[in-house]
């Protein structure tokens, strides 16, 4: 299929891959080749590079949605860069039954070390803001940017880390003392009155008093986060989200698209294809540099120093050659990863071009290589 097809065929693309090699920028150029095609497309990301966030507008906003100007573009092209912190403070506010529960929770201490080390979690907060933007139906396609691999699979499993946490089990083990009146210390028995004792004297009863405080207002909030959680998990096989692996042609990102391609296959994710980036570009023959410019650079250097024409061809021609290696050994990589395709599944080439990739001209000679 190729990427226009993709593009119209799916309402979710996410870019995985490992660090580095152009997720962010894949992102980014397909959802503005989806605006050329006169979609609406919205690009969730992660960390872009500075240059490229700034192009698009996106510094200033943080977490809100952004429409990125485009001329002459039939669609609408969005951007939003994601914000942990603010994405986990309106995920309670949503998930609370009322407003009282929310601002309690927002303002317990528990709460905010809890949010600090989930919100430090992007891909947990990539999952609940894409949930957000899919369910509200906006846009015709939403290209979800990836943080780097060793989080991969947090990614696809993250949403269950919440639930986990929030087992009931493991709250009423923790809320019984505070159960029938949250009366501390009076009652308490066995195994958890000897571990609350010992936590009071540690962190103090004013502390603990916190924690039970946050346990019992998460509590009810359990089934909100295991049903988004359900559904964000439904989304990723519902036959309109696919993903696209992102790697550059090197020994490291392509073993992390291997991985990849695994990972996604044992999970029965939907795969479009692999995306090589970077590629070193060459016309594959041996050229000789005397043949092709002896005449004129000797002509050219006739008032310079003797030999500075040969010096100059004898290191063309290296640089030439240097290039033709890369190339080859890139393409090997090419086509090791073709090897384990499956027949529906695309292979795109992107060659590294000329300095970065960090405004929408360029954005747009990446997309025309995709499309
Ligand atoms: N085809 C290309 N030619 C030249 N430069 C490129 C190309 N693709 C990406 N780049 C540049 O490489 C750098 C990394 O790209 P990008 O930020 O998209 O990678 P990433 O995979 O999102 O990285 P991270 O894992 O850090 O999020 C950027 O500076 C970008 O401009
Ligand atoms: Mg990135």
């Amino acid at each position: 299929m190729s990427m226009d097809a993709m593009i119209r065929a799916n309402k979710l693309l996410i870019c995985v891959g490992s660090g580095g090699v152009g997720k962010t920028t894949v992102a980014a150029s397909i959802g503005l080749r989806a605006a050329r095609l006169g979609k609406k497309s919205l690009v969730l990301t992660i960390d872009p590079a500075r240059r490229l966030a700034n192009s698009l507008g996106l510094s200033r906003f943080g977490n809100e949605e952004t429409q990125i100007e485009l001329e002459d573009a039939p669609g609408e092209l969005w951007a939003m860069m994601l914000d942990a912190k603010s994405t986990f403070d309106a995920l309670i506010r949503k998930v609370s039954p009322d407003s009282e529960t929310a601002e309690k929770i927002l303002a317990n201490r528990v709460y905010r070390h809890v949010a600090d080390s989930f919100g430090g979690s992007q891909e947990y907060m990539a999952t609940e803001r894409l949930y957000d933007v899919m369910v509200s139906g906006q846009y015709d396609l939403v290209v979800l940017d990836t943080p780097p691999v060793k989080n991969a699979l947090d990614f696809l499993e993250s949403p269950g880390r919440m639930s986990r946490f929030l087992d009931r089990r493991i709250m009423q083990w923790f809320l019984s003392p505070y159960d029938d009146g949250r009366v501390f210390g009076r009652f308490l028995r066995g195994t958890s009155a000897l571990v609350f004792r010992l936590l009071g004297y540690i962190f103090g009863r004013e502390f603990l008093d916190e924690l039970a405080e946050f346990l019992y207002l998460f509590r009810d909030l359990y089934d909100g986060f295991r049903e988004r959680h359900e559904s964000v998990i439904r989304m990723f096989s519902d036959g309109l989200t696919q993903f696209v692996v992102v790697m550059a042609p090197t020994g490291p990102s392509s073993a992390v698209a291997h991985y990849f391609i695994d990972a996604l296959d044992a999970r029965k994710m939907p795969r479009s294809g692999v995306v090589v980036n970077q590629l070193h570009q060459s016309t594959g023959e041996l050229l000789d540099p005397d043949e092709l410019l002896g005449r004129l650079a000797k002509e050219l250097s006739k008032d310079l120093a003797p030999h500075t024409d040969s010096q100059l061809l004898a290191r063309l021609g290296a640089a030439h050659r240097r290039l033709l290696g890369l190339a080859k050994v890139e393409n090997r990589f090419v086509d090791r990863i073709r090897e384990c395709q499956g027949p529906n599944e695309h292979l795109w080439t992107v060659p590294r071009f000329e300095g970065e990739v960090h405004d929408i001209c360029a954005l747009d000679r990446v997309g025309k290589q995709l499309a």
